[in-house]
């Protein structure tokens, strides 16, 4: 089953503009990518910085929109949707950036930054709260003790640990990471990347790795590919570019 797809997407910046304000210069950074991401499985993109990777991935979070094309969420575009559908795939369909000290709020202490999508979009009581926020954050090994810290107070593993706990805790189907162990020694790499490997196993989640790392996508992707300068092409593992 596709979970999420995108079609013929094309997106360019403009890069300059004239004296009144009209753009006469654009940079066409997607130039035709469709992509499929199943129910369960694991996608990787690598390719060169500036090729266009984090573009298409906030393309697919509703983040930015395409100058062309359509993303599909279970087969429905998420731009024709109804605000209640449209809700669901937002819940469904989520981020872990790479330095998750600039994506989690310094002024919030973790439990509320792991609850904070619980509260927005259910009515849920604090004590029923409080528990899947410590059910998240253990899925997600850390120690109970650290929902009432500051993200300044955590190691950057840990906080790693907790943009993840906030995609777990909403039950989310897809999540889409940003290059999500560069920022990490190589230890703390592998210790995530076998905490994504746990999670997919326990919650059937699909991912979408983006990476400038071969082996950390080798490790985690059912397929791979390559964007080079705006458009994907399948890499096959034993690519000697690659290894
Ligand atoms: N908001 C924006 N306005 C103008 N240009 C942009 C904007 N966002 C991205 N770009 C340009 O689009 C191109 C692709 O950027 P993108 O961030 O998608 O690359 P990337 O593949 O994620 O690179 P990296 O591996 O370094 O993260 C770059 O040339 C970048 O300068
Ligand atoms: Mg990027």
């Amino acid at each position: 089953m596709i979970i999420l797809e995108c079609k013929n997407i094309y997106k360019s910046y403009p890069i300059k503009k004239n004296f009144f304000g009209k753009v006469i210069r654009e940079l066409p950074v997607l130039k035709g990518v469709s992509l499929k991401i199943e129910k369960g499985k694991s996608v990787g993109i690598l390719g060169d910085s500036g090729s266009g990777k984090t573009t298409l991935a906030k393309i697919l979070l509703d983040l930015e929109k395409p100058d062309r094309g359509d993303v599909l969420y279970k087969g429905v575009s998420i731009y024709d949707m109804k605000k209640e559908k449209y809700k669901v795939f937002r819940l469904n369909v989520q981020a872990v950036f790479q330095n998750p000290y600039n994506s989690l709020n310094p002024r919030m202490k973790v439990i509320d930054i792991v609850a904070e999508g619980l509260k927005i979009n259910f009515k849920l009581d604090r004590e029923i709260i409080r528990k899947r926020v410590l059910e998240s954050v253990r899925r997600c090994g850390l120690p109970a003790s650290v929902i009432d810290l500051y993200p300044h107070q955590l190691s950057g593993g840990q906080r790693q640990r907790v943009a993840i706990a906030r995609a777990i805790v909403l039950k989310s189907e897809v999540i889409i990471a940003d290059e999500p162990t560069s920022a990490l020694d190589v230890s703390v790499q592998s210790q995530m990347i076998n905490l994504f490997l746990e999670l997919q196993e326990i919650f059937l989640i699909s991912y979408l790795f983006i990476s400038h790392n071969p082996a950390v996508v080798d490790a985690l992707c059912d397929s791979v590919y390559e964007m080079n300068e705006g458009k994907l092409r399948d890499v096959a593992f034993s690519d000697n570019k690659f290894f």
